[in-house]
């Protein structure tokens, strides 16, 4: 789950506490009364949750499955090219099933098996100091809906691909679930707006559409990129950048197309090292400190 207020369809909840999702007119759910409704159970679902409790079971309906299956063995091919090695290694230890949509529960258990993280359901949007201070706690906010069938490669919004193939893998790596929660530790230690809005930038360049040098060739590392095929196939074709705060800053992120510009690290050390560093000296005062 990330925290563009510009991705989510909103929830809403009337004076009868009767919980909608509103969905844009160029939503591929826009003219499915039945997803809309799905939608709403699942939302409503999300927003009872209290955390520590098991995650709600979703009864996702076949489509839903057809489109898990389709989308996860399109990925899986371009994993192998493309992905990082710290990802492919929390991907294979993270075992999703291919043949279905697993639940949010049954991901949450095996990150927590891996690193002691696990996954909590949220409606839609979460608020950004609420999104990063649950990463202190290693616990990672994330939506239980999936796209909709009739465009399967595409989603609009985060969605259980989004967050269960990308973050679920990171989550299962311990190296990169340690950045995780050092990013939410950050933030529960920052008060400026500037600082935080700096470490969603970071966060957005780093483990949403980052790259690695690995053996001489530029692997994706980002969970933004591997969860999605069409991303997979043009990131090559960006703006490749060493990795700099500033400029990761004055970039700003485009969150409704390809990204032009994308910054890669020498290693993943490399990129542990740029993290951390930044994650533990970035304070309200100085807000771009010497990384
Ligand atoms: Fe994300």
């Amino acid at each position: 789950m990330f925290k563009e207020a510009t991705l989510y369809s909103p929830v809403i909840k009337d004076d009868q506490g009767i919980v909608s999702v509103i969905f844009a007119k160029d939503h591929p759910g826009y003219h499915d009364p039945q997803y809309q409704k799905h939608r709403a159970g699942i939302a409503e679902a999300a927003l009872r949750y209290v955390p520590g409790q098991p995650v709600p079971d979703i009864a996702y309906t076949e489509e839903e499955h057809a489109t898990w299956r389709l989308v996860g063995a399109e990925l899986a091919e371009k994993h192998q090219l493309h992905g990082c090695r710290e990802f492919l290694e929390g991907k294979e230890r993270l075992a999703l099933p291919a043949d279905r949509l697993p639940q949010l529960g049954e991901a949450s258990a095996a990150i927590r098996e891996a690193t002691g993280f696990c996954f909590s359901p949220a409606a839609g949007l979460v608020e950004v100091r609420d999104f990063y201070g649950s990463l202190a706690d290693r616990r990672f906010q994330a939506t239980q809906y999936i796209r909709h069938f009739s465009m399967p490669r595409f989603s609009p919004e985060p969605d259980m691909i989004h967050e269960v193939v990308g973050h679920g893998s990171h989550l299962s790596n311990q190296r990169l679930a340690d950045l995780y929660e050092l990013f939410g530790k950050a933030v529960r230690r920052l008060r400026s707006k500037e600082a935080v809005g700096m470490v969603s930038s970071v966060f957005w360049f780093a483990l949403e559409y980052g790259l690695v040098r690995e053996d001489g060739k530029i692997k994706a590392c980002g969970a933004s990129l591997l969860s999605s095929c069409a991303e997979l196939e043009r990131f090559h074709q960006a703006d490749i950048r060493p990795l700099d705060v500033a400029s990761m800053v004055s970039q700003g992120y485009l969150v409704e197309q390809y990204q032009p510009v994308l910054f890669c690290a020498d290693s993943f050390a490399h990129l542990e090292e740029f993290l951390s560093t930044f994650l533990v000296t970035v304070n309200d005062s100085n807000p771009l400190p010497a990384v």
